[in-house]
């Protein structure tokens, strides 16, 4: 297996260029497949989850031409299968083809997805929605069958009782082709929300209100081709940040959108770094000694979960108490006993890591166990003057675009070791 070799230690120094967004790259390709011609996505981040994607579209029929950080999808040839487990299963995301195959065909056959292991994560409210709209919803071991009662949609107001990116972006896929309209109440609003509109509206469909937590869709009989860009990805960016601040660096994160991340900026200011917003980039100015805070996590625009365990790890460099509650995710702390096996005091107690700041990280060997635990593990090995091995980088790899160049290029002493080869694979 590989594993990452970090000599931290070194401040972060220089420009990073964020990728487009994983969270936007796995809503907007199966939204695609709604089109009667081809769709270009510009700006596809090069991550595993957008490979698994694309491995899913061949599988269903799909016409692709991936190539660099551009896709051309097409889907007109695409026949309704059984999707069962296999590629389904990796990836949390996958979920979206029940909206997808729902809108295109009146019918969807797809397993359940999978995704990090962040405690319990349900989907009763896509199936609500989706029940709403006229569907009978099956789920026989382990597969959904989604069905349009009467071959197609139909328009319906729902309510959502939390807000759900997930559910708000599948709804919104299927009311995008149903009969008449849709409204859905206390939706989500994170950016991700508007680029699946945007690229929606710009195929034909007529979608208002994305970004607010009312969303009105109204349904269209055709959708067809066109070009998108995909936003940056703010929580990479929020990763580039925190670790700029962690290593008390002097990092210019490029290709961001500044108020995406006003809640990340808000915190990393109250501890006492140095933060510059302007166009398109964020300059993070980190120092030797942070205040303490607590964070607490929330829908968009609060605080986004994904940055919880990473900044749990800068809070752990910082004088003082803090605390983190997650309100997302219950269960979402397997960073922190890694965290203590790198020197870090800090305990979970019900939804909140409790960190007693100020003591120093040492190298050690760790084990990321999901993605953004496997964020807060690098950042804490960048942190300390040790060496520290990181494993379960294949957790990593589903949402950082070439993690080992980008922190190289920012002087980081970072490599990727394994079996088959020295260096990172990523491309
Ligand atoms: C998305 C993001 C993920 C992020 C999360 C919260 C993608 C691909 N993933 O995940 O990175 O951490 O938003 O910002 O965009 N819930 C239910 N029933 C449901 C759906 C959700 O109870 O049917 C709960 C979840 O367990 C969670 C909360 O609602 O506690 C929010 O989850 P949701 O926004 O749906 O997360 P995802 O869309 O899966």
């Amino acid at each position: 297996m590989d594993k990452l070799i970090i000599n931290g230690g070194k401040p972060l120094a220089g420009t990073v260029t964020i990728s487009g967004a994983k969270n936007s790259a796995v809503a907007l390709i199966p939204a695609a497949l709604l089109a009667d011609g081809p769709v270009v996505i510009e700006n596809l981040p090069r991550i595993q989850d957008v490979d698994i994607y694309h491995e899913l579209l061949r599988e269903m029929g799909a016409d692709v031409l991936f190539e660099e950080d551009w896709m051309e999808i097409d889907g007109r040839l695409m026949k309704l299968m059984l999707m069962p487990n296999g590629r389904i299963k990796k990836l949390r995301a996958s979920y979206y083809l029940w909206g997808a195959l729902l809108a295109k065909f009146g019918e969807a056959q797809v397993g359940l997805p999978g995704g990090c292991d962040l405690g319990p994560r349900p989907v009763d409210l896509h199936i609500k929605g989706f029940e709403a709209m006229g569907a009978e919803v099956e789920n026989k071991n382990g597969v959904m069958t989604i069905r349009a009662k009467r071959g197609r949609l139909q328009g319906a107001r729902i309510y959502l009782d939390l807000v759900s990116v997930g559910a708000t972006i599948n709804i919104m896929l299927a009311a995008s082709k149903a009969d008449g309209v849709t409204i859905i109440e206390n939706a989500a609003r994170e950016p991700e929300i508007v680029d699946v509109a945007t690229l929606l509206n710009n195929m034909g469909a007529n979608i208002k209100g994305a970004g607010t937590d009312v969303i009105r869709v109204q349904g269209v009989e055709r959708l067809r081709g066109c070009r998108h860009t995909i936003i940056p990805d703010r929580i990479e960016a929020g990763t580039y940040m925190i670790a700029a601040a962690a290593t008390n660096g002097n990092v210019l994160v490029e290709n961001v959108i500044p108020k995406h991340l006003e809640s990340l900026t808000a915190k990393l200011r109250e501890i006492g770094a140095q933060v510059m917003e302007m166009d398109d980039c964020i300059q993070v100015m980190g120092r030797d000694s942070y205040r303490s805070i607590d964070v607490k996590t929330s829908p968009y625009p609060g605080f986004p979960t994904d940055l919880q365990q990473p900044i749990t790890t800068l809070l752990t460099l910082a004088k003082g108490s803090s605390i983190v509650t997650d309100n997302i995710y219950s269960s979402r702390f397997r960073h922190v006993d890694e965290l203590r096996r790198m020197g870090a005091t800090l305990k979970v107690e019900g939804r909140s890591a409790v960190i007693e700041g100020g003591s120093k990280l040492n190298g050690a060997k760790v084990v990321a166990s999901d993605l953004r635990a496997g964020a807060a593990l690098f950042i804490a090995g960048l942190a300390t003057s040790g060496t520290t091995e990181l494993e379960g980088l294949e957790h990593i790899d589903r949402g950082y675009e070439n993690l080992v160049g980008k922190l190289q290029t920012l002087g980081a002493d970072v490599i990727r070791v394994g079996l088959q080869h020295t260096e990172s694979p990523q491309r």
